[in-house]
């Protein structure tokens, strides 16, 4: 798509429970710190930049130029206006379609959807999850049920509103929210989309007949005991029961516009119980929504990650008959595109275990003379002193970074929290389109876990670039050297610190960046060879 065609400030409003805002999932910065006021923050200035943006059709060097929506999205969404749309509704929704394509971006129209992130509180413990110990670390504030209902006269021009959490159906404003919507007659024809665990949706069915259009969104992501693992304290009994339930009940009481979509995330622990999650899908007709594992901010999913680490699926024999059964099932209902998707992981998985197999991915040993040059090089203190700190939990007195005669000490109070460098230049140069970074780290207790702090490049979008190959050697200490190349369009970098829990670790003392002057490694279809020597 377009990056002119992307309408989202126009139409969608995100409001999370952190008191932030935004026009969408991608967008790297969101407006902080503002009072929930509807009309203020849409017709303020954070929105009207965003449109002037994208009005001006030229995403370089902002927060939209790397944006995967624009990249994967084929069409804009909020173009056609359904028949049941009518009224005043209908006419806000026009108007807004007129100024997007028109770019005005001082606009007097509402949002069409509204996105609401209630907290991060949640009744089970996923284990590629940080919701949980994020709301156990202290992040416990939520979204007020009551400031969104006071503002229905703005809400019930809109058609949908959706509403997330952590688990929405447990978080009380979440809850407090839905019953006011309910119990208010001119919101409840909206449609309402609840992203969900489904654990205790069954409490809230007789309460969902009150509304119209209800759909849920229910993450599944194996079946049976597959199931129970991933999602620790809920049940594959009893989130099918639930979700066959509220089919039932909408059958019965012909609620026409009551749906389900399964959402399901990719991962080792789920690859065996696929083709039970899909039969039971096809046979229930309820549509997927299927996509990869990714790690979160402060969480790494180094145990789950089979798309990073290919060598994990060794623990799983038989991942790629219940993938391609799966997919196999998908293709003999009709579901194309569902069936394609999965036959895409198999063959990105079954490439991958085999050029690890074969070695292809090895990479040899790093010529000496490349002739690095230092980008960002600082120990100690002044290390201290060059890393920004980004605290969004409790502001330890003492300092949340401290240099002691151990190393340098981070004591992070919420997930988010973490440590960056400025913004770095990245030189240009390089025919083959990548110019290479070695990102060398080290602490001097030559017992220390090289994971303890997790070290990243990032990029001006906060793209974090991984390592094509990571050495850790043992040098008056531990020093971890990360090989990484960077794009043609990355301008600038910064280096990220960031712990793997809670618990107060000990980050590298030194840190170094290095951008190299020629290449050390050739990529060849995919693999790394070693580089020529150079001219
Ligand atoms: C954080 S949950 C909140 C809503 C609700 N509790 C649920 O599980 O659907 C939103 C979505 O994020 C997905 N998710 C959580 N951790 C993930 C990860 N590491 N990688 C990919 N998706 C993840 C969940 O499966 C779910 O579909
Ligand atoms: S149910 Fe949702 S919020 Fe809760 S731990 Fe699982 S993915 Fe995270």
């Amino acid at each position: 798509m377009e990056f002119r065609s992307c309408n989202q400030p126009w139409f969608e409003m995100q409001l999370l429970h952190t008191s932030t805002y935004r026009a969408c999932c991608y967008y790297a910065k969101e407006l902080d710190n503002t009072p929930l006021d509807i009309p203020a923050i849409w017709h303020g200035e954070y929105f009207k930049n965003m449109r002037r943006l994208i009005a001006g059709g030229d995403p370089t060097g902002s927060h939209c130029e790397h944006c995967d929506y624009i990249k994967y999205v084929a069409e804009p969404r909020f173009l056609q206006i359904p028949n049941y749309v009518t009224g005043a509704r209908r006419k806000n929704w026009e108007r807004a379609i007129e100024f997007h394509r028109k770019g005005i971006v001082d606009i007097d129209t509402f949002p069409v959807k509204y996105y609401m992130q209630f907290g991060v509180a949640c009744n089970i413990r996923c284990i590629m999850c940080n919701h949980p110990e994020r709301y156990i670390g202290g992040e416990n504030m939520e979204l007020s049920a009551e400031s969104m209902l006071r503002m229905a006269e703005y809400l019930r021009l809109a058609d949908s509103v959706h509403v997330i959490g952590g688990e929405p159906l447990i978080i009380p404003n979440a809850v407090r929210f839905l019953e006011g919507a309910i119990a208010n007659k001119d919101l409840r024809d909206l449609q309402y989309n609840i992203y969900t665990n489904a654990l205790n949706l069954d409490e809230f069915l007789d309460r969902f007949l009150a509304l119209e259009r209800v759909h849920i969104t229910a993450s599944i992501d194996s079946s049976g005991s597959h199931y129970e693992h991933i999602r620790r304290r809920s049940s594959w009994t009893k989130v099918t029961q639930n979700l066959e339930r509220f089919v039932e009940l909408g059958r019965q009481h012909r609620r026409l516009q009551w749906g389900v979509t399964i959402s399901i995330a990719l991962m080792k622990s789920g690859l065996l119980g696929l083709p039970e999650l899909v039969a039971w899908c096809i046979d229930n007709g309820f549509l997927t929504n299927i996509f990869n594992i990714h790690d979160l901010d402060g969480m790494r999913n180094d145990e789950e990650h089979v798309f990073r680490n290919p060598a994990l699926l060794k623990d799983v024999p038989g991942w790629e008959s219940a993938l391609t059964q799966s997919s196999q099932l998908f293709s003999k209902a009709g579901r194309h595109d569902e069936a394609r998707r999965l036959e895409e992981a198999v063959t990105e998985l079954a490439t991958a275990a085999a050029d690890l197999r074969t070695g292809r991915k090895r990479i040899a040993p790093v010529r000496p003379d490349i002739g690095w040059k230092a980008v960002f090089s600082a120990s100690g203190e002044l290390l201290v002193r060059r890393l920004d700190q980004f605290l969004y939990g409790r502001k330890d007195p003492q300092g949340n970074v401290r240099a002691c005669s151990d190393g340098i000490l981070f004591r992070p109070t919420l997930a988010k929290d973490h440590l960056a460098t400025q913004f770095l230049p990245c030189h240009p140069r390089e025919s083959d389109g990548h110019r290479w970074v070695r990102l060398v780290y080290k602490w001097s207790d030559p017992t220390i876990d090289p994971e303890s702090a997790i070290v990243v490049v990032q990029d001006e979008q906060c793209v974090v670039h991984e390592p094509y190959s990571t050495e850790v050697r043992l040098r008056d200490g531990v020093e971890v050297t990360q090989y990484v190349a960077l794009p043609a369009s990355v301008q600038t970098l910064r280096i990220r610190v960031t712990l793997p829990s809670l618990k107060s670790a000990y980050i590298p003392e030194t840190i170094r960046l290095d951008q190299a002057a020629l290449s050390p490694f050739r990529i060849v279809q995919n693999s790394l060879r070693r580089a020529v020597a150079p001219a």
